[in-house]
């Protein structure tokens, strides 16, 4: 379907570049307001492309002149690039342009944050560093010269000769234009080394600005090795340049970036230490860091034919970061997270309008579908992609996927054959993973007649205007089932679903059994399936496999919490009871037991009402869970003192799984308990905390019962000069507050004086923790979805990316009552009339606001 917009570009279109590149010679002279790239590029004719106009992208360049075989020519410029007519054969092309990095404000492209030079490339900023063929299927062996003042002058590849104000690289591998970087200003950095299995020696550089910053690179240097060494022993593949160099930056739109030899890093996803960061911080950047360095494999040597195969590498390389964690820390833990991350960001956007494949089939900004559907439902495919041909197959392919695709840009359909080849098996209804959007419903109905007993599985998608014609998938449903005491009467079985309805049958049991389905979360569906609350809670008892047995505590959280939200009903006591009984259990990790104490949230609740056909009411789904939390509180009431007692951390502090596992369950404890003191305990833990995950913990548990407004302050004096520790400072104060004082609070702190918008951590950290705050930002008078929607269009001007990726906030307003829809669709209106609209934030505006289908 192609629809009409403007700008549109569409999978099916693609066509491969007309010519191949040799070479590529930059060179840099470095200037804030004035820098001149000169580029010397030789070109030859591609001879598997069709004829085409030479046309090369380019955008806010000033040509300084253009050479084809040292003969000046005129080109013609437009908007988006270059193009001029060219030779038959082999050619030089050469240009030199003047930009602006000190204007760039976007962070695309080459920009300056703090005086430093920095450059974000993927997925379409090298066209505003020089002319390029700036598509991924063009790569190419790149030179780079830097000419700067003193400091440190960094870009991709081995190092080659260099002097006061000038350096010289080359990155032997040929690259996309989307993996350049540039890094250039006053650095400073923590170094080690790594020795590859085949014996290579490899420096490695962790860079950041002097000044505070030097001695928050340990945790990150230590798991760049653990990642780097993970990667031999698992996918065989090693390092392959003699240097690895990691800078961090302040202000940058996402996590990090995988440059060949050079990631850049978000200074909140890179730096570290116990007094400034928490547990979940080192957590997510001991996986970032492996995630970018997983990509010198998995996107940058096998790289994506077009944007439309962003998947590719991102899904297989959160796959990978996700196997690494599991590996390094909890895998049941590392699983949970994951799940509750999935259902609070992938399925309200496969579940509402900005619902695409994981493979999308058109776009217009391809910025706009960094999504979580391409990557953690990406993610998924692959997961069930390894239970379907098992372990040994999945090794094999992904070996034969290394071999034969090294040095490609390639597609999904290449990907998927590789597993074909390796297992005999035909993918194409494998294929609709990536090409129908939505989540599937799987519902289960159960017959026990006389020892046989039978679960039929019925699968739909509901239709959506990104896949109006829904086809039935492979979905792998692994399922156990239990006997009446708990024993595992069925250990694990790997059921695979092809049709739209299909029935397993189990013989010779002695009994009734309790089945548990979709173990391990064996597929990225819903699972409907009704069973009584007696049965959940025997499962929250007694399941051998651990993500189901927090599924079972899950579940009946969230059923008990749509009751509370529309009736007076009170909680279910079979999930008090049931979750007493696994608190106690200390033969249970404690990160798993907080796990267990977290409820869904109001937004999860909200989408679970919709679902049932009940219009959410944001107010009362959130008094329901403070009466939840409180009916908590006092049933385990007599657990929690020695719950804290037993799970206080004594030890030298360390960011290792079991410490802060512990820690978890000790705040997760502390802040129900908060509901029983009134917070006592939580101050005088805040008063005593020598680490930020205590600190914040207590922090959270004080603002929760409406205290913490002197901690408050002492936090930002004595934080005031850690900018990663003041973006907490602001996101708390928000998260917290309650449904009706979030819009105030954040009116007051976007007039702070360290409320620096440009900065993406920060505007994130204020507005981010706003539309997270679900009963305050769908406040009934609408007041949270103007001050968003006005901050939406300042920021739009300034940093289109990130303005556009922030409307999601709005993506499940459909689900909201008529009140609540009108104020929301009346924003809307404002930002989509607004003059002067980025393309970002158009397109991301009119797909939430197109008409639902029927
Ligand atoms: N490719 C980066 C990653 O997944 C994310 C990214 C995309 C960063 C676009 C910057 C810009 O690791
Ligand atoms: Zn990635």
């Amino acid at each position: 379907m192609k629809d009409s917009a403007p700008g549109t570009v569409y999978l099916s279109d693609y066509a491969p570049f007309g010519w191949l590149i040799e070479s590529v010679h930059l060179e840099f002279d470095l200037d804030p307001d004035a820098t001149r790239v000169k580029s010397r590029i030789v070109f030859s004719p591609n001879l598997n492309s069709p004829e085409q106009e030479f046309f090369l992208h380019g955008e806010n360049l000033k040509l300084i002149s253009a050479r084809i075989d040292g003969t000046a020519i005129s080109p013609r410029i437009t908007r988006e690039g270059l193009t001029c007519p060219v030779p038959d054969g082999e050619f030089l092309f050469e240009a030199e342009v003047e930009i602006n990095p000190a204007a760039n404000t976007a962070l695309e492209g080459l920009y300056l944050s703090n005086g430093m030079f920095c450059t974000q490339c993927e997925a379409e900023g090298f066209r505003k560093i020089t002319f390029y063929p700036d598509r991924p299927d063009v790569m190419a062996v790149f030179t780079v010269a830097i000419n700067g003042s003193a400091g440190v002058l960094l870009s991709n590849g081995n190092p080659g000769p260099r002097g006061a104000g000038h350096a010289l690289w080359h990155d032997p591998w040929p690259k996309p234009s989307y993996l350049f970087a540039l890094v250039a200003g006053d650095l400073v950095a923590h170094s080690d080394r790594f020795t590859t299995a085949s014996g290579r020696r490899v420096d490695l550089n962790i860079w950041v600005r002097p000044g505070g910053d030097e001695d928050k690179c340990a945790f990150a240097m230590g798991a760049l090795k653990r990642a780097m060494q993970w990667d031999e022993q698992v996918y065989g593949r090693e390092y392959d340049l003699d240097v690895f160099n990691i800078v961090a930056v302040d202000d940058f739109n996402m996590g990090a970036m995988e440059n060949k030899g050079l990631n850049v890093f978000n200074s909140a996803a890179v730096l570290a230490s116990p007094e400034t960061s928490t547990d979940a911080n080192f957590e997510r950047i001991e996986a970032i860091i492996a995630h970018e360095y997983f990509h010198n494999w998995t996107g940058n040597r096998i790289t994506c034919r077009d944007w439309f195969q962003l998947c590719l590498k991102e899904g297989l390389t959160v796959f990978r970061d996700a196997q690494f964690t599991a590996n390094m820390r909890s895998a049941p833990v590392k699983r949970i997270r994951d799940v509750i991350d999935l259902r609070a960001r992938q399925f309200p956007e496969d579940n509402g309008p900005l619902a695409h494949p994981v493979r999308p089939d058109h776009f217009q900004k391809i910025n706009n579908f960094y999504t979580a559907t391409v990557y953690e439902k990406g993610a998924e495919v692959i997961g069930m992609l390894k239970r379907l041909v098992g372990d040994k197959a999945y090794a094999e392919a992904l070996e034969l996927y290394f071999a034969r695709f090294d040095g490609q840009a390639i597609t999904i359909e290449d990907w998927l054959s590789v597993f074909e080849d390796v297992t005999r098996r035909e993918l194409c209804q494998f294929l609709r993973w990536y090409t129908q959007a939505g989540t599937p419903r799987v519902s289960v109905k159960e017959e026990y007649d006389s020892g046989t007993y039978t679960l039929t599985f019925t699968q739909s998608t509901p239709p959506s205007a990104a896949s109006p014609v829904q086809r039935p998938q492979i979905i792998s449903i692994a399922v156990g089932l239990l006997g009446a005491n708990g024993d595992e009467v069925v250990p694990t079985q790997m059921l695979e679903l092809t049709k739209d309805s299909q029935s397993f049958t189990f013989e010779g049991l002695s009994g009734r059994p309790v089945p548990s389905i979709l173990r391990d979360f064996s597929a990225p569906v819903i699972l409907e399936h009704e069973i009584s609350d007696a049965e959940r809670a025997f499962l929250l008892a007694h399941d051998t496999d651990p993500f189901n047995r927090w599924e079972a505590g899950q579940a009946l959280a969230r059923e008990t919490l749509c009751y509370m939200a529309t009736s007076d009903a009170r909680p279910n006591p079979d999930y008090l009871e049931g979750l007493r009984t696994v608190l106690r259990d200390d033969s249970l990790d404690p990160a798993y037991r907080a796990l267990m104490l977290g409820l869904p949230g109001e937004s999860e609740i909200a989408l679970a009402l919709s679902a049932h056909g009940i219009i959410p009411d944001p107010e009362a789904i959130h008094a329901a869970r403070e009466r939840l939390l409180d009916a908590l509180a006092e049933a385990l009431a007599g657990d929690l003192p020695a719950l804290l007692d037993a799970n206080a951390v004594r030890e030298r502090y360390s960011p290792d799984a079991a410490q802060s596992g512990r820690r978890a369950l000790f705040t997760a404890a502390l802040a129900l308990w908060s509901r029983r003191d009134g917070g006592a305990r939580a101050a005088s833990e805040y008063a005593a905390a020598d680490n930020m995950t205590l600190q914040l913990g207590a922090l959270g548990a004080l603002l929760a019962v409406g205290r913490g407004e002197a901690e408050t302050a002492a936090f930002y004096e004595q934080w005031r000069h850690e900018r990663l520790v003041i973006d907490k400072w602001f996101a708390i104060q928000i998260s917290h507050a309650a449904p009706d004082a979030a819009v105030a609070k954040t009116r007051a702190l976007v007039q702070h004086p360290d409320f620096n918008w440009k900065n993406p951590n920060r505007f994130r950290a204020v507005l981010g923790a706003l539309a997270g705050n679900h009963g305050g930002f769908h406040s009934r008078d609408g007041r949270g979805y103007a001050l968003f929607a006005d901050w939406l269009l300042t920021l739009d001007p300034v940093n289109p990316q990130t303005a556009a990726r922030m409307c999601t906030a709005f993506q499940s307003w459909r689900h909201y009552d008529g009140g609540r829809q009108m104020l929301i669709g009346a924003q809307l209106d404002r930002i989509a009339t607004a003059g002067g609209r980025s393309k970002d934030m158009a397109e991301m505006i009119a797909r939430i606001r197109a008409a639902r289908p029927q």
